[in-house]
């Protein structure tokens, strides 16, 4: 039965807010899927980077902001924040009601199991929502994506064009300062 403050009361559908927490270091073409799946089933989704000094990132935060604010600017409904702390503190800051994970594969669940227990065990009225990504996702994250970057494998397809650049400029610092003098069209035909 549904009770007096339900998502029906005085005739209005509630809306939903999700986080979707998670490094991004960097972005890659599985989040962005997964963004678009969340887009889709709530009202409002925030793409929400974890400030993590322990990991020693590859992008800064605001490196990672700028990346998904280009790659997410399309969505209506989709914004990014950076947060601290805990993740369910960051979801009652901003009245969250949901956590959007992607589940890869089966090796994905148990860490993805234990982390949405252990923030039901935190915040009980927060859920944990688990989406696949599409298929050519299913092997991707970006610490492979990383680990290909530095070894000299190619990352096209697996990231947005704009990453894919990004990470260049990153490993070799030379490929930013030619880009920076060379004029735009030059750039095209090389
Ligand atoms: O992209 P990642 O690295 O898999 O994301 C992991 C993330 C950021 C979702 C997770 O580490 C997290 O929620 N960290 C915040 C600290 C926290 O709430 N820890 C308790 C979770 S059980």
């Amino acid at each position: 039965m549904l009770s007096k403050d339900s998502r029906f009361a005085r005739g209005q559908l509630k809306k939903v807010i999700a986080i979707y927490p998670g490094s991004f270091d960097p972005p890659t073409n599985g989040h962005l899927d997964l963004i678009e799946r969340g887009s889709k089933i709530f009202d409002q989704l925030i793409v929400a980077i974890l400030r993590n000094p322990d990991k020693g990132p590859l992008f800064s935060l605001a490196e990672r902001r700028l990346m998904l604010e280009s790659m997410t600017e399309g969505f209506k409904n989709v914004s990014v924040d950076t947060f601290d702390g805990l993740t369910v503190d960051y979801a009652a800051k901003v009245k969250a009601g949901a956590v959007l994970r992607g589940i890869r594969a089966i090796s994905d669940y148990e860490y993805e199991l234990q982390m949405a227990l252990m923030n039901r065990k935190l915040h009980p009225e927060l859920e944990t929502v688990f989406m696949m990504p599409a298929e050519q996702y299913s092997y991707l994250s970006s610490r492979l994506v990383r680990e290909l970057a530095q070894l000299g494998g190619s990352i096209k397809d697996l990231v947005p064009e704009m990453v894919e650049q990004r990470i260049k400029e990153k490993l070799d610092p030379a490929i930013k300062l030619q880009h920076a003098r060379e004029p735009k069209k030059m750039r095209k035909r090389g």
